[in-house]
């Protein structure tokens, strides 16, 4: 074929919103003027390794959350020695795109090495020089990206299923004060990022009681908290619209906006109810993964309808959420492929395991421009 000398770049052009123009429009632009639409990314996209990815995250987000690079065990794996090379390139990746860019997590139970709450091995340490540790590190990691990332899940998951706090090594060591002195510390660290408090099952009544006296004490205290942080590990099932919109609009009254903070959708049975605790495992069993070739139709069908109407739900809350991240780019990087159930078949989110866009992302894109 003969190609005249304007074809080519047109072309080419046209191969770049490939992913635009199968859509008609991109989630981004269909969410523009409502909230940010995010999307948390591993170590390959950091790297922009693949650029079909690349172009699909930086087409239809305008922000990113990291799926583990800013964990404590991958900054600050051994006392008083920080790695920040993947980070750096997660932060140069979001000011590049210009994409709002968030940081999780400062204060977490899972993921943090053990050393951090011992003096010497198998001894713990005093509550004084925790105190000084994670002073250290939040000051380390926020200073480090002052201005460029705009949000932090200052705290991660620190309730239990019934509300109280969850005696993890901080709260064990540092008392339940521990909540206000790191939200203090990552305000004085950077006094214009939002900071937020993240935990799941936020729909249920007693852990919805748990969040927002948690949110009233930094309140009283006279300490920022800009967002509270569900993060919407979904199911078909689980929770219910109203449970939803009550739980935003609980969230609303206290002032605090809302972000939706690692939205997936499970369409796979569950053993082990609705839980999002990453320390649950279960054992492999065929009658838990029952898709390994391809969703069926009429499930698919359910997967589209559920985000329509979660999004409906956020739509008609934007004074509110300021954002919604989906938590992974297409099915085949979902961590529920290996949660809890390692090596299970995973359809929750919105690009299928070619990276195409499944029914549910138009649906998406209906209900926004509505
Ligand atoms: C998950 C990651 O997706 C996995 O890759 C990792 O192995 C475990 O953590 N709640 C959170 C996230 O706040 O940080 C978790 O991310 C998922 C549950």
């Amino acid at each position: 074929m003969h190609l005249q000398k304007t074809t080519l770049p047109l072309l080419l052009l046209c191969l770049s919103c490939a992913a635009w123009a199968q859509t008609g429009i991109t989630l981004r632009q269909a969410a523009q003027g409502k909230f940010h639409v995010g999307v948390a990314i591993n170590t390959s996209q950091i790297e922009a390794a693949d650029a079909k990815e690349d172009r699909i995250i930086t087409q239809q987000f305008d922000s990113i959350s990291p799926e583990n690079a800013l964990k404590w065990e991958r900054l600050h794996a051994k006392p008083g020695v920080y790695d920040f090379a993947l980070a750096d390139r997660y932060v140069d990746y979001g000011t590049k795109h210009h994409l709002y860019t968030v940081g999780h997590t400062l204060v977490w139970h899972s993921q943090v090495p053990d050393w951090v709450f011992e003096s010497t091995p198998g001894k713990p340490i005093t509550r004084a020089a925790l105190l000084e540790r994670l002073h250290d590190h939040i000051f380390a990691v926020v200073g480090r990206y002052k201005g460029r990332i705009q949000a932090w899940d200052v705290v991660n998951e620190a309730l239990n299923d019934d509300g109280s706090l969850r005696d993890s090594k901080w709260r064990q060591i540092l008392g339940d004060d521990y909540i206000v002195q790191a939200f203090r510390w990552a305000q004085e660290a950077d006094p214009q990022a939002e900071l937020g408090y993240n935990d799941y099952s936020l729909e249920n009544p007693k852990k919805l009681a748990g969040a927002i006296a948690i949110v009233k004490k930094l309140q009283t205290a006279g300490v920022k908290i800009s967002y509270v942080g569900i993060q919407g590990h979904d199911h078909l099932d689980w929770p219910s619209n109203s449970d939803e919109t009550q739980t935003i609009e609980a969230f609303a009254r206290l002032g605090v906006k809302v972000a939706i903070t690692e939205l997936d959708i499970d369409v796979l049975p569950s053993a082990w109810g609705h839980s999002a605790d990453v320390s649950l495992k279960h054992t492999a069993d065929a009658k838990l993964n029952p898709y390994p070739k391809a969703l069926p139709e009429d499930v698919s069908r359910q997967l589209t309808q559920r985000y329509a109407d979660l999004f409906r739900i956020y739509a008609e809350h934007r004074q509110s959420v300021e954002r919604v991240t989906l938590w992974g780019l297409s099915d085949r990087d979902s961590w529920l492929n290996n949660w809890p159930v390692v090596g299970r078949t995973s359809y929750p989110l919105l690009f299928d395991r070619k990276g195409d866009p499944k029914p549910a992302l138009l649906a998406v894109e209906d209900v926004l421009q509505k």
